[in-house]
């Protein structure tokens, strides 16, 4: 799976961002170190505490669905000119599946990306032990 192939899945899954609030859309896709793909989008709530990031919702979909999940890495997408990195709360769920080596693909509408490792926008992570 390339980087490219992983982005093309994370843009489709943008198409169903459910975004009445802001009009953000994003999209993700994980690629687990066992080969399988995870897609999502944002999803957003009257009460806005309660909207999912494109990411978490890519997480919980693999959970749900494989059980046990570890994630190589992961693929941003959204309709903003600038590159796009998960948010906080996002960081730590993926830390609780994925090592420092994890590769965040931050991309931007136009098609460019770069590539980060988890451990550099995570440093220290808390996990458990
Ligand atoms: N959002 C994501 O889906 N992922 C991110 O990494 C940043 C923010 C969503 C949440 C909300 O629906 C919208 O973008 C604006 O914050």
């Amino acid at each position: 799976m390339t980087n490219e192939q992983l982005i093309a899945y994370a843009r489709k899954a943008m198409e169903n961002a459910y975004v009445p609030y802001s009009k953000f859309h994003v999209g993700a896709a994980l690629l687990t170190k066992s080969g399988q793909v995870y897609t999502g989008c944002n999803i957003e709530i009257a009460s806005f505490g309660a909207t999912n990031c494109a990411e978490r919702t890519a997480v919980w979909k693999a959970v749900s669905e494989a059980g046990r999940l570890e994630i190589a890495k992961i693929a941003i997408t959204s309709d903003e000119p600038d590159y796009i990195y998960p948010c906080g709360i996002c960081r730590q769920v993926l830390a609780e599946f994925a090592d420092d080596e994890m590769e965040i693909i931050a991309t931007k509408k136009n098609g460019e990306y770069r590539t980060v490792r988890f451990g550099d926008i995570l440093p220290n992570a808390f996990r458990s032990f």
